[in-house]
Formats: structure tokens, C-alpha cells, sequence
């Protein structure tokens, strides 16, 4: 990989600054200053830029609150992503594991790692996530009982069995709605909407609390990320049998 292209990846500058840098011999790979841009370093090397060490990550996890209102995709010419909401980002490799739609808000993994990413999503692996939703209407016990006997969608979709649980049924003027958190093993598109869509209900508000082992984080704000916690990564790494 580039020089240039390694330190920005890392954070150290943007490309045309680090660009200047280098050509100043403000860079050194394994102790020899190197004046070109395009050098070719691999991770492992000893780099300092400036005087400071950089070691290069392979692979990054990140933790988000998606807010509502961003799109789940690395890029788009119109919408902004959940990708654009990391500031910090420099590298081009990182994408988000699984979708939530536009309108749904909470837990996001963003990372890098393809293989991660491919056996968290994978339906062999029937990673639980849970989310609370906001739904119209009375949520019921037989609609629980539909849910945790796998409920026929449409002619496309039987989602497997799902918990669903009701923590509260609100009455707003002649209204009801129902506060409820669902556990599912399965991303299908839209697969929450559709399952209470089934059941004669409407998704109001959706936002995912869980995935696998990780716990939305408190402290983030919607729009907010962090880096993963090495608990979090090992956690991970466990359940995808990649530990
Ligand atoms: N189910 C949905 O309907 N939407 C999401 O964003 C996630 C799960």
C-alpha cells in the first residue's frame, strides 16, 4: 500500500497534506526517511510520521446509534449515510452489517472486516436481534402467540419464530398503541414492519436495542458511534466461531 494512503487511512492527515509531509521527509519506514508518496509500505513496518509511531489497524469495528433520517449504505449521491456520520473516517473499506431503514434508529455495526460482517448476516447463524417498536393499535396475546409459532408473512416470507413481548399499551384519544420489544434470528427486508403488517398493525417507531451480544450503548447519542470495547470484540468473535 502507498505510504500516503496508509497514514490517512490511520488518521494522520488528509491525502494532500501527508502528501507535503512526506516530500519534506517529515515520514520514515523502518528508520529511512522516505520523500515518496507512492512508496509502497506494508502493515507490519515501523512507520513514523512527524515523529510519531503509526501502526496500521486492520480491521476497525465501530458501535452506532443510527439516527432517523440516514440511509444504511457506504454511499449515495443524494441521501446521507450512516457512513458520512463517521467523521473520523478515512478509510474506503468500511461498510454496515445488515440494514435498518431509513426511519429506523439504534444499534449499528460498522466495520471492515468482510468475514465478520458476512457471518453475522449469515441465516445459518440466526443472530438474535431485538428491538422495540412503537405499534398501532392493541398488541395482543395471540398475536404473541403468531409471532412465537413463526408467522406466515406474505408468499415470499415465514419468519421464524420470534419472541414478542408487550411493555405497554397506551391510549392516545380514541386510539391504542402498544409499546413492544420483538426478538428476531432473521434480517429479511423490512421484516418488523411486514411481521405486525401480518398481524393487522402498523410500525410507528422502530429501534433495534440488540445484536448478538452487543448492547446499544446508553451513552451514545442518535448519530454518536464508538469503537468497539475489546470485550465486545471478543464477544463477537465467539458467536461468529471466529474467536
Ligand atoms: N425490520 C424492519 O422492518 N425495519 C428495520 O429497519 C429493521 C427490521
Amino acid at each position: 500500500m502507498r505510504i500516503d494512503r496508509y497514514l490517512s487511512e490511520m488518521g494522520a492527515g488528509t491525502r494532500s497534506e501527508l502528501k507535503k509531509m512526506i516530500r519534506k521527509g517529515q515520514v520514515s519506514v523502518d528508520g529511512e526517511t522516505v520523500k515518496d508518496p507512492g512508496y509502497s509500505v506494508e502493515p507490519g513496518q515501523k512507520v513514523l510520521c512527524a515523529g510519531v509511531p503509526v501502526e496500521y489497524e486492520t480491521e476497525v469495528y465501530y458501535l452506532m446509534n443510527k439516527p432517523a433520517g440516514v440511509i444504511t449504505a457506504t454511499e449515495d449521491r443524494h441521501q446521507k449515510t450512516v457512513l458520512d456520520l463517521i467523521g473520523e473516517r478515512t478509510r474506503k473499506d468500511l461498510f454496515p452489517v445488515g440494514r435498518l431503514d431509513r426511519d429506523t434508529t439504534g444499534l449499528l455495526l460498522i466495520t471492515n472486516d468482510g468475514e465478520m460482517g458476512h457471518r453475522l448476516l449469515s441465516p445459518k447463524k440466526h443472530v438474535d436481534k431485538r428491538y422495540r417498536a412503537l405499534v398501532s393499535g392493541e398488541v395482543n396475546a395471540e398475536d404473541v402467540r403468531k409471532f412465537a409459532e413463526g408467522l406466515r408473512v406474505d408468499e415470499e416470507l415465514t419468519a421464524l419464530p420470534a419472541e414478542l413481548e408487550i411493555l405497554e399499551i397506551r391510549a392516545e384519544g380514541e386510539e391504542k398503541r402498544s409499546v413492544v420489544e420483538v426478538v428476531i434470528r432473521e434480517g429479511k427486508f423490512h421484516q418488523i414492519k411486514r411481521m405486525f403488517g401480518a398481524v393487522g398493525k402498523e410500525v410507528l417507531e422502530l429501534k433495534r436495542l440488540t445484536m448478538g451480544p452487543l448492547r446499544l450503548d446508553p451513552d451514545l447519542g442518535e448519530g454518536q458511534w464508538r469503537r468497539l470495547t475489546e470485550k465486545e470484540l471478543k464477544e463477537l468473535r465467539e458467536i461468529t466461531g471466529m474467536g
